[in-house]
């Protein structure tokens, strides 16, 4: 179960590092949790980093086993943690949309982000660290085009509370991986920018495109002047 086991540190570099670590020791539970107030050198998608200011944000991590998922169908997994987080949101009350590949947006705004990093045993998943970024009570942003549950919600949240929610949420969507077309089906139906007229950045130009889908190797299908163009994670950038 996730959560069964939950580490709460002061400060750390990275959770996902702070798992990776403990894979290593070969002294992870299934599900076990890692939380921290404060990261030295969180890490985002891209190699990019994750700043987030000490104690009011959430920052975590699952080391988590699936059951029995091919390499082919990791996407899946990715699908399955921006559904969770979505659906998490959207309990709190929040307009809260999945931005491929995995993040999560409100009203145009990322509210969290997930860094996902899988050990591979042959053709399968043998376990993957799912990390978790969730702006909770942080109020300025800067020039960042973020937003928080507290800017949305008008309130203080507890984090420990967001992360028994998380946590409830994780496990009552867990059984989904084993069901392709059910997560294709929520993830599609709440994917922003689905089927409408939006700005991209693809070499370095303004591109107006369509997006048509996310493929289960996880690629951006974007219809653009009548062709259907595939992207990875590096070659298409959203304008907002
Ligand atoms: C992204 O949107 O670029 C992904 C951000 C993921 C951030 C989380 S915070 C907890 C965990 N530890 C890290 O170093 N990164 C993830």
């Amino acid at each position: 179960m996730i959560g069964s086991k939950i580490i709460h540190l002061e400060s750390v570099d990275s959770t996902n590092n702070y798992v990776a670590n403990l894979i290593k020791g070969n002294s992870l539970v299934n599900g076990t949790v890692i939380l921290t107030d404060e990261q030295i050198e969180g890490r985002g998608q891209r190699g990019s980093v994750w700043s987030s200011l000490s104690g009011v944000n959430l920052l975590m991590s699952v080391y988590f086993e699936p059951a029995n998922l091919s390499v082919e169908h990791q996407f899946y997994l990715s699908k399955f943690v921006a559904i969770t987080l979505m659906d998490y949101l959207k309990s709190k009350g929040l307009n809260a949309d999945i931005k491929w590949p995995n993040d999560i947006y409100v009203k145009g705004k990322k509210i969290a982000g997930v860094l996902i990093e899988n050990q591979l045993s042959g053709t399968n998943i043998k376990s993957a660290i799912i990390g978790v970024g969730l702006n909770v009570n942080q109020i300025d942003f800067g020039d960042i085009n973020a937003t928080s549950l507290k800017l949305e919600l008008s309130e203080f949240n507890s984090i420990d509370e967001v992360l028994f929610g998380l946590i409830q949420n994780f496990n009552k969507n867990v059984g989904i991986l084993e069901d392709f077309e059910l997560i294709d089906s929520i993830y599609h139906s709440n994917l922003l920018g689905l089927n409408t007229k939006r700005l991209f950045v693809i070499n370095g130009k303004q591109v107006c495109g369509i997006i048509k889908s996310v493929s289960q190797e996880g690629k951006l299908n974007v219809l653009i002047k009548e062709n259907l163009n595939s992207f990875d994670l590096k070659e298409i950038k959203f304008v907002f």
